[in-house]
Order: structure tokens, then C-alpha cells, then sequence
């Protein structure tokens, strides 16, 4: 008999990915998402077209566990959160209720079966803020972050090691760096630049083009999810947290040039100031993710934003 997950925001860009892979190997997936309007809730209808298990319900009703029998399960990934690091400077009320309130809630209902069940959550890069030296090294760097969404992600970090040291609930922390492919949110620069560079329109560039992040293809962070996953079940995993990024920071004029390489038009610019939130850099270190989970980025930026641009015109 196969084995049951339950991913929550598994409606979403990488949740989705996350339930897809999961299927494919011969598991059994729940999905609990609530279909929120952050961008279109068709986008998301389309994502799980495939899956038969969807419970379409809001994570930060304590009413949703309870109804969910948790010993049919083998562990949760808990993947669903507001996700946007700028919206969250508008909203934070909202971001902690979702983020912080939401992953109580699934840790308690991980608590409260006849044994504990494992949680592979997502956290984020932005944990780290600006202060940190690159690369960003689980071991050597402090948690900085500079937008609530970063705090409630570290806030998050945190409370899985109480979960795990008062109740005694499994878990690992995934540092997800800015993820890209099919399916990537219509809020991130490569989805926006590929749509509005092949429309003509002018791309919003915050700051000099300097800023650089560490971008990863959806199919290497959902290779580590799994690897994780399977590692924290086996019992074999060391450390609490791992960064999934892909060792190749890339400065956002770079982006631009390969956004226009792979789109075939060139960008028209609207120069603005940076953004309260967004951190100057990003750049994992993989050294842990490497050795503990055998985690290896392999897909190269440009053949990634290839695949992405054709997923969008199809
Ligand atoms: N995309 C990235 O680059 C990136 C980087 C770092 C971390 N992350 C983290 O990875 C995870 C997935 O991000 P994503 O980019 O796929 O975002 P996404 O917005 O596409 O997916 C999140 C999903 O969670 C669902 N959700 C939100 N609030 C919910 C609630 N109250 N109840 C039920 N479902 C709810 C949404 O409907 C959505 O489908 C998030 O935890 C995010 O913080 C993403």
C-alpha cells in the first residue's frame, strides 16, 4: 500500500511541483489549499487538475485539522504561506496569521497522532537579511531578516525546534531560494520580465541592476524537498535547517540580457529605486545540502528560463 502525504499549498508553484513528483513515485497525496485570490485562483484550479484529493479549505482554521485523521498519514509538507516578501510590508498582520499561526496549527495536528509526524517545511532564504557574508552558510550566518515575511519565516525556523524538543514532532526547515520554472508566480521578476518583455511593456527594474539572486529551477528544489523528506522519515538527517538554492548567483542585469535571450525581444527599462524588503543579495552555500542530502542543482539558468518561457506561451 502506498503512502499518504499531506502538502498544503500544494495548489500553488511549488506545492504543486512537490504533489506532482510525489505521485509520480507511487505516493498518495492530499492536497490543502485554500485557493486564495494573491494572484488568479484559476492559475492554481489548473496546477491540481491532475490530483483527485484536494481539500479547498483556509489552514488557519483550527476546525481543518481536526477533520483530517492524521494517522493515515505519513507526514506533512507544509509548503502553504503568503509568499510575497514585498506585500507583506503591507499586510504583516496577515502574514503572521498565515505564516506563524498557520504552522502552529500543523505542528499541533503533527502532535497529535498515536506517534508524531515528520514536517518538512518551507522557509526561505530571506531569513538571512543583509548582513550575512556570501555564500549564505546555514552553520556560519545569523537570521537578519528585513521584511515580516522574512520574520515570520524565521519565527517558523524556530518554533519547529520547540515543536520538536517539547513534543517531540520530526521536522527540517527548507531554505528555498528563489525558485523559478512553470507555474512560477505572475509576482516574480522572471515570470513578470518574460510576460512583459514579450508584450512590449516596460519592466519595472529596482535600483542599479547590481542586486543578484541565487535563482533555482522548480525541479532541483523539488528534488531536495523529496530527498529531505525521505531523509527526516528515515532518521538520518543532522541538522535542523538546509538551503536549497543553486550556488550561482545571477545580478539582475544579467536576468534582464537572459530574460531577453530567451524571450527573443529586447527589454524596455523603467529605472526605479530599490525596494523597502528586498535584500541586495542572495547565494546559497550547499555544502550541508550536499553532503546530508545528496542535493546537486543541475539545471543550467539559461536551458531553466527556456523551458519556463515556453510553459508560459504554451
Ligand atoms: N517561490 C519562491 O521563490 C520561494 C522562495 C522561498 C520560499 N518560498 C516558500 O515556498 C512555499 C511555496 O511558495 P510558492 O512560490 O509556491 O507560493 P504560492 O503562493 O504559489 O503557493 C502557496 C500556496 O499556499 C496557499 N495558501 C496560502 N495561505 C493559505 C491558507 N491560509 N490556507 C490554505 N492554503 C493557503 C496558496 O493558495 C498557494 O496556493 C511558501 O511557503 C513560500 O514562502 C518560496
Amino acid at each position: 500500500m502506498s503512502e499518504r502525504f499531506l502538502v498544503t499549498g500544494g495548489a500553488g508553484f511549488i506545492g504543486s511541483h512537490v504533489a506532482d513528483a510525489l505521485v509520480s513515485r507511487g505516493d498518495r497525496v492530499t492536497i490543502l489549499d485554500d485557493f486564495n485570490d494573491y494572484y488568479d485562483p484559476a492559475v492554481k484550479r489548473r496546477n491540481v487538475a491532475a490530483h483527485a484529493d484536494v481539500i479547498e479549505a483556509d489552514f488557519r482554521d483550527p476546525a481543518v485539522w481536526d477533520a483530517l485523521p492524521v494517522d493515515d498519514f505519513a507526514a506533512i509538507l507544509h509548503l502553504g504561506a503568503r509568499a510575497g516578501v514585498r506585500p507583506s510590508i503591507d499586510d504583516p498582520l496577515l502574514y503572521s496569521t498565515t505564516n506563524v499561526d498557520g504552522t502552529v496549527l500543523a505542528l499541533r495536528w503533527a502532535a497529535s497522532g498515536t506517534q508524531p509526524l515528520p514536517v518538512v517545511f518551507a522557509s526561505s532564504s530571506s531569513v538571512y537579511g543583509d548582513v550575512n557574508a556570501v555564500p549564505f552558510s546555514e552553520e556560519d550566518a545569523q537570521l537578519a531578516p528585513i521584511s515580516p515575511y522574512g520574520v515570520t519565516k524565521a519565527a517558523c525556523e524556530m518554533m519547529l525546534g520547540t515543536w520538536r524538543d517539547c513534543y517531540g514532532v520530526p521536522s527540517v526547515a527548507l531554505r528555498f531560494f528563489t525558485v523559478y520554472g512553470p507555474r512560477q508566480r505572475p509576482d516574480l521578476a522572471i515570470h513578470k520580465f518574460a510576460k512583459m518583455i514579450d508584450a512590449g511593456e516596460a519592466i519595472p527594474v529596482f535600483g542599479d541592476g547590481s542586486s543578484s539572486r541565487d535563482y533555482t529551477h522548480v525541479s532541483d528544489t523539488t528534488a531536495g524537498v523529496l530527498a529531505a523528506l525521505d531523509r527526516l522519515r528515515a532518521g538520518t538527517l543532522s541538522e535542523p535547517v538546509y538551503n536549497l538554492g543553486s550556488d550561482s548567483p545571477i545580478t539582475l542585469d544579467q536576468l534582464i540580457a537572459a530574460v531577453e535571450r530567451a524571450v527573443g525581444k529586447a527589454a524596455i527599462i523603467d529605472r526605479l529605486p530599490m525596494q523597502q524588503g528586498d535584500v541586495m543579495r542572495t547565494w546559497a552555500d550547499l555544502t550541508r545540502s550536499r553532503a546530508e542530502l545528496g542535493y546537486s542543482p543541475s539545471v543550467d539558468f539559461d536551458a531553466g528560463l527556456a523551458d519556463f518561457v515556453s510553459w508560459l506561451r504554451a
